[in-house]
């Protein structure tokens, strides 16, 4: 098969290029490496990048024409919610518009594609008070991630509806694992306080760190995104990829500090703007088509430690 990921050098990207790599796919990579890493790609003849962002649509239009896939992953975002709170035109342009360009390249040409797969987020459901959160919830996107991320989606599915385009959406919570950067303040939360608790330096915790998560481990992401791949039943439809268990920050972090045989210097701040205090996932329909989590917290945490060479 041929294998479009964009966001390919990313975090969750590099773990879908991986997993194609070994099925023998050959893959080719659009990252623009505002987060992605050269080291995050595999070694192989199998896999070709290009250092473009997805908003240069004459480019990424002559790429699918030529290239003519067979699967497509739009994981390329800017994936923070605060950082799309600081720049909500530019994220948008990446978030949505490229996509959409993506899909009408390939609607106006009449490509034909076995799939595509969108990630989109957790966050469309906001801060609606009911948890945990099933996919035929009310959502309720109020910041620029997660109105980029809700459009998207509908977007990507309508395609499928009145085109005949086979799409599947996903929405992520909260994914961590090995090769999530923590350079940004708006990097993933593990993946700073990982970085914290290795550097023995302080990590600044945002509220009263009650806040609920649903941290799901990247493989079993991985797992959810070629479930959705593979079945024609889960075509138009869109999906929680959670572990269906929520934890508090805090609870996270002493996870994490017995995983890691360390202690986290901790302050606690005034809460992020835009943040969401509850997330929780119901995740009945995704595992009745199949999937289920093999990383519960405390082994993510392990490997995840341990991937950081300590
Ligand atoms: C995350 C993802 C987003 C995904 C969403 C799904 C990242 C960067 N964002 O958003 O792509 O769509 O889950 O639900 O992975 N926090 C601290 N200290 C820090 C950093 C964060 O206390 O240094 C807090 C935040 O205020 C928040 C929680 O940790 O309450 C999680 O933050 P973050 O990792 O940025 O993720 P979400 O905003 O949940």
């Amino acid at each position: 098969m041929k294998v479009l990921v964009t966001g390919g050098a990313g975090f969750i990207g590099s773990h879908v290029v991986e997993e194609h790599v070994n099925s023998g796919d050959q893959i080719i990579i659009v990252d623009d490496f505002s987060m992605g890493k050269w080291e995050n790609i595999p070694k192989s003849g199998a896999v070709t990048v290009y250092e473009k962002s997805i908003t240069d649509y004459k480019f990424i239009e002559k790429l699918l024409i030529e290239e003519k896939f067979d699967v497509i992953y739009l994981l390329a975002a800017i994936a923070s919610v605060a950082d799309t709170i600081e720049r909500p035109f530019e994220s948008h342009l990446v978030n949505q518009e490229a996509n959409l360009v993506i899909l009408e390249t390939i609607r106006t040409n009449k490509l034909s594609v076995q799939r595509i797969i969108f990630a989109s987020s957790a966050a469309v459901y906001g801060n609606l008070p009911k948890v945990p959160k099933e996919e035929s919830d009310p959502v309720l996107p109020d910041t620029a991630y997660a109105i980029d991320k809700y459009a998207t989606e509908r977007f990507v599915l309508a395609y499928s509806h009145l085109y005949q385009i086979p799409t599947v959406a996903f929405r992520f919570f909260n994914v961590y694992g090995p090769r999530q950067n923590p350079k940004s303040p708006y990097s993933g939360v593990l993946s700073i306080a990982a970085n914290a608790l290795k550097n023995d330096s302080v990590f600044k915790v945002f509220g009263d760190g009650l806040q609920t998560r649903d941290f799901v481990y990247v493989k079993d992401v991985v797992q959810a995104l070629q479930l959705g791949m593979r079945n024609d039943d889960m075509i138009g439809q869109v999906f929680n990829v959670a572990t269906g268990h929520a934890r508090s920050l805090n609870e996270t972090l002493a996870l994490l500090e017995t995983a890691a045989q360390r202690h986290f210097k901790l302050e606690y701040l005034d809460p992020r703007v835009g943040d969401i205090k509850y997330s929780s996932a119901q995740i009945d329909k995704i595992q009745s088509y199949g999937y289920q989590p093999k990383f519960n917290l405390n082994r993510g945490l392990q490997q995840y430690w341990e991937s950081l060479g300590e």
